[in-house]
Order: C-alpha cells, then sequence, then structure tokens
C-alpha cells in the first residue's frame, strides 16, 4: 500500500571500504573521500567483505606498489563475484591518474577510476554508475577546484591529523612519476587552511601536520590582516597555525632542500609548537647523480641546510629518503652517499633501491644498474643508517619526553605515541594515556621504537 505522506528520503546506510597506499597526502585524501562519501550514506566498514563500495587508493611511485595493486584488485574481483556483482570498486589515486584506461582495460571488475583531484567528483560518478551512464573516468587536473568542493567539516579521529595545503610538484627530478600524476605546483590559500585547521582545533586535535609533494614551496598572499602585506611562505604560516588555541605541536612534511627558506629554518629556532623533526629527502651524496636525478643541489648544499638548521635548533632530528642504484651510479659514487649519511647523522631514513617508472626521464637512461648490486648497496646502506637511528635512540635513555599517544599499539595493552622527534614511543598503561599529550620517561630503545614508563598523564606541550 502507498504511503500518503512518505517521509523525506534518508539515505540507506551503506558499507564503505578505503584501502591506503603510498605517502601521507594518499592518506588524507582517503579521510576526504569518506567526508565526501558521508552524505551519500556510506560510512566506514572494517574489511572489504562489509562493502557496498571499496576503494583503493593507490600510489604509482615504484613498480612495487603497482603490482600490489593489481593482485589487490584480482581478489576484489573475486569478492564481486561472491556478492553477485554488487559490490562497486573504484580506483584512485597516482596509478588512476596514470594508467585508468589500462586499469579499466585489464581489471573489468573496476566500476570507477578518480585521479586525485577529482574526489568530490565521486557522488556524481556514483549517480551516473548508478543510472548506466556517462562516464566514470575522471583524471582532470584541477587542484584548486578540489580543495574547494570538498566539504568544509571534517571527521576527526584522534588528536594529531594531516592538513594538505600543498599539491603538486614541478621540479621534475628525472626518476620520479609525481608531476605526472599530481600535476603542476598548487599552493591552497591562507583563509581554507587557517578555517580547517581551526576545525580540527575546535574537534581537539592538538597536532596539525601540514602536508604537501613539496610542502615548503608552499606561498601565498599575506591575508589582510598582515600590514606587511606580500607573499608568504611556508614559515610564515606555521607561525599563524601555532597561534591557533589548542594547537600544541606542528610538523610539516615533505620538504626539497632547494626550499629550506630562512624564514622556515629560522620558524624551527622560535616557534615553540613546531617540532624538533625534519623530514628531508636527499636521494644521493653523489653530485654528479644529484645532478643526473635533476635534484637541483649539491651534497654541499645539503649539508649547509642541516647546519643552518641545526645552529638555530641544536636537538633537531633529521630525517632522509634515499635511493641507490640509479642509472649510472658507479661505486665511488655509492660511497659519496655513505660518506654524505656519516656527515649529517640521521633519526631514521627511508631508503629504496631505484625503480624505472614509465614516462620518467630516467626510465631511458643508459647504464641501468643491474638488481644485484642494487641489492647489496641497500643492505649496506640501510646497515648504516640502522646504525645511526639506534644511536639517536639510544641517546634518549633515560629522558623525559613530551609523547602524543594518537592510536592503541598493536601489542596488547600497550598504547603507541610519537616523540616530538617523531620516535615511536609504547607505553604500558594504555588506558590513562588514550588520545592525549603525556610525559614518559624513556626507558629502552631499539632503531625503530622507544620504550617508556608514564610519568605524568595528560600534559600540555
Ligand atoms: N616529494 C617528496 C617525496 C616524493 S616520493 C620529495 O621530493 O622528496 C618519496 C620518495 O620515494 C622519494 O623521496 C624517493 O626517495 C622515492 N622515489 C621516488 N621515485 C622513485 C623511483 N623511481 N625509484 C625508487 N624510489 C623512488
Ligand atoms: Fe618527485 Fe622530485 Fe617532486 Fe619530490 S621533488 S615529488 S622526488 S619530482
Ligand atoms: Fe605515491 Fe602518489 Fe604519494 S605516487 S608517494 S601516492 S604522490
Amino acid at each position: 500500500m502507498a504511503d500518503a505522506n512518505p517521509p523525506v528520503a534518508q539515505p540507506k546506510t551503506k558499507g564503505l571500504f578505503i584501502k591506503t597506499y603510498g605517502c601521507q597526502m594518499n592518506v588524507y585524501d582517503s579521510e576526504r573521500m569518506r567526508d565526501v562519501l558521508k552524505p551519500l550514506g556510506y560510512e566506514p566498514v572494517d574489511a572489504p567483505e562489509q562493502a557496498d563500495l571499496v576503494v583503493l587508493n593507490t600510489c604509482h611511485i615504484r613498480e612495487k606498489a603497482t603490482e600490489k595493486m593489481f593482485s589487490e584488485l584480482g581478489r576484489l574481483r573475486d569478492l564481486k563475484r561472491q556478492t553477485g556483482g554488487e559490490m562497486r570498486i573504484a580506483v584512485a589515486g597516482c596509478v588512476a591518474q596514470a594508467e585508468g584506461e589500462e586499469i579499466m582495460r585489464r581489471q573489468p571488475a573496476v566500476d570507477m577510476v578518480v585521479g586525485p583531484q577529482a574526489y568530490h567528483r565521486l557522488p556524481e560518478m556514483i549517480a551516473k554508475l548508478a543510472r548506466k551512464t556517462g562516464d566514470v573516468l575522471e583524471t582532470d587536473f584541477a587542484a584548486d577546484e578540489k580543495f574547494d568542493a570538498l566539504p568544509k567539516t571534517r571527521e576527526v579521529d584522534g588528536p594529531s591529523a594531516f592538513l594538505s595545503v600543498q599539491e603538486g610538484c614541478d621540479k621534475f627530478c628525472s626518476f620520479c612519476v609525481v608531476p605526472y600524476t599530481r600535476g603542476a605546483e598548487y599552493s591552497r590559500g591562507v583563509d581554507a587552511i587557517v578555517a580547517e585547521a581551526r576545525e580540527l582545533a575546535r574537534k581537539g586535535v592538538s597536532e596539525i601536520v601540514l602536508l604537501g609533494q613539496n610542502v615548503n614551496a608552499w606561498h601565498g598572499a599575506a591575508p589582510a590582516h598582515d600590514s606587511r602585506g606580500g607573499e608568504w611562505g611556508l614559515g610564515d604560516l606555521i607561525r599563524h597555525v601555532a597561534k591557533i588555541g589548542g594547537v600544541e605541536r606542528i610538523r610539516y612534511t615533505t620538504s626539497h632542500p632547494g626550499d629550506m627558506m630562512d624564514d622556515l629554518i629560522d620558524a624551527h629556532g622560535d616557534v615553540e609548537q613546531l617540532a624538533p623533526f625534519l623530514h628531508l629527502p636527499v636521494q644521493a651524496g653523489s653530485d654528479r647523480i644529484l645532478k643526473a636525478m635533476n635534484r637541483k643541489h649539491t651534497a654541499e648544499d645539503y649539508l649547509r641546510v642541516i647546519e643552518r638548521v641545526r645552529t638555530v635548533r641544536p636537538d633537531i632530528a633529521v630525517a632522509s629518503d634515499f635511493i641507490v642504484g640509479f642509472p649510472g651510479e658507479t661505486d665511488k659514487d655509492f660511497e659519496d652517499t655513505l660518506a654524505l649519511v656519516k656527515a649529517v647523522g640521521f633519526s631514521q631514513a627511508y631508503s629504496f633501491k631505484y625503480s624505472a617508472r614509465p614516462g620518467t626521464p630516467a626510465a631511458g637512461m643508459q647504464l641501468q644498474v643491474e638488481e644485484a648490486v642494487k641489492d647489496e648497496r641497500l643492505g649496506r646502506l640501510q646497515r648504516l643508517l640502522n646504525d645511526q637511528a639506534q644511536a639517536f635512540n639510544d641517546a634518549m635513555i633515560g629522558r623525559r619526553v613530551k609523547v602524543l599517544f594518537s592510536r592503541p599499539s598493536r601489542r596488547q595493552g600497550q598504547a603507541l605515541g610519537y616523540s616530538p622527534y617523531m620516535q615511536s614511543v609504547h607505553v604500558d598503561d594504555a588506558a590513562r594515556v588514550s588520545n592525549s599529550m603525556a610525559e614518559v620517561e624513556i626507558l629502552g630503545a631499539t632503531m625503530s621504537s622507544l620504550k617508556g614508563r608514564l610519568v605524568e598523564a595528560e600534559v600540555h606541550a
């Protein structure tokens, strides 16, 4: 029987499962996709088996990352068959951008492909899919449109949140796909960033991590209240965000050595909330290789930047990224990388074997290095970096540090948090510290984490 007064249609709850690969920008984007889909009735579920929509937010940076995505898609296809074809599969992120059509061809179970600049169009795409009309592949570049169109509200989970302030890259390092998958450098405006930071602080976030592929290339017109006018750089933005009530800790990642401006360096000396941690990828220590990589800086330039940062903030922890086996890298070049590592002393680092990426200049270079040589170099580099990480962490034993506990540890009964220096810290009193800043005495260290004893719960930075 028809209802004379049908109630206003509430969207039926549907399960959403997003799996995220790659960098923090993808983590941020996945959170924003969740925000975009919420008004349509999509609620996060714990496993793809319970989902009506599965989104793979993919990474294209190395070949392995892309292959992982295709094998995951194979598993999802089987799952989709078991649900009688009801489940929807979307591929988002950098592989979607780079190989959208190829994905559609290679895996027909995929319903939608959406590049990193088009997440705000997801509702429209889902509607098209339901009507079985129109395009379900969106890979246009319009970063400004994306940020403007994303919902102003944000769900938060925990006291730490990512905030994308910059997207894309114009540096064109010869090995890297990012300028092709994320497009040209784009900086969000100060007002939009500050509004988002306030929204996060209002919801109880005390640590904000400013994100960008090249976050220190961020720049923007000074807001009206700044009588100096002109252009702001990341240092100005950090000083401004530090004034928002409730923001106790600020981080930013990832930076390019060529964009470490004086004001940003100075901020490390005089902005109390700015954490003493700098992730500054160098990639290699040989000037010849840096040049072939189109990094636009020398090893000496890098060392000088580190020296300047350490002058204003002597205890800063420095992290980096390395690539071994770039085309043409000789034993001597590799020794230069080891020498740079010894000269700096890193607190942590990511190191990778060079992976040739289609469409990048380095993929076509002569003298590609053999896999066995890459393996051997990676092993040597990682042993050195591990020793440095262990030494850095050992030096914390006996000290008291403020740790922001953001999530339960995988270890039973323990909580996991981060020190100001970005070290993982485990303590036993999980219930007392959850989602808060606490003072911890460090008792033990491995190369990847610290173990501590809770001294005081609920402190401020
Ligand atoms: N925007 C950041 C990081 C980009 S990707 C920056 O400029 O540093 C993260 C890291 O992946 C890079 O720092 C680099 O070390 C690594 N990487 C990028 N392309 C790679 C490739 N083709 N092979 C191996 N590692 C790569
Ligand atoms: Fe890639 Fe270089 Fe841009 Fe970093 S700076 S994203 S490594 S092109
Ligand atoms: Fe990967 Fe794209 Fe980030 S290629 S590292 S997800 S910008």
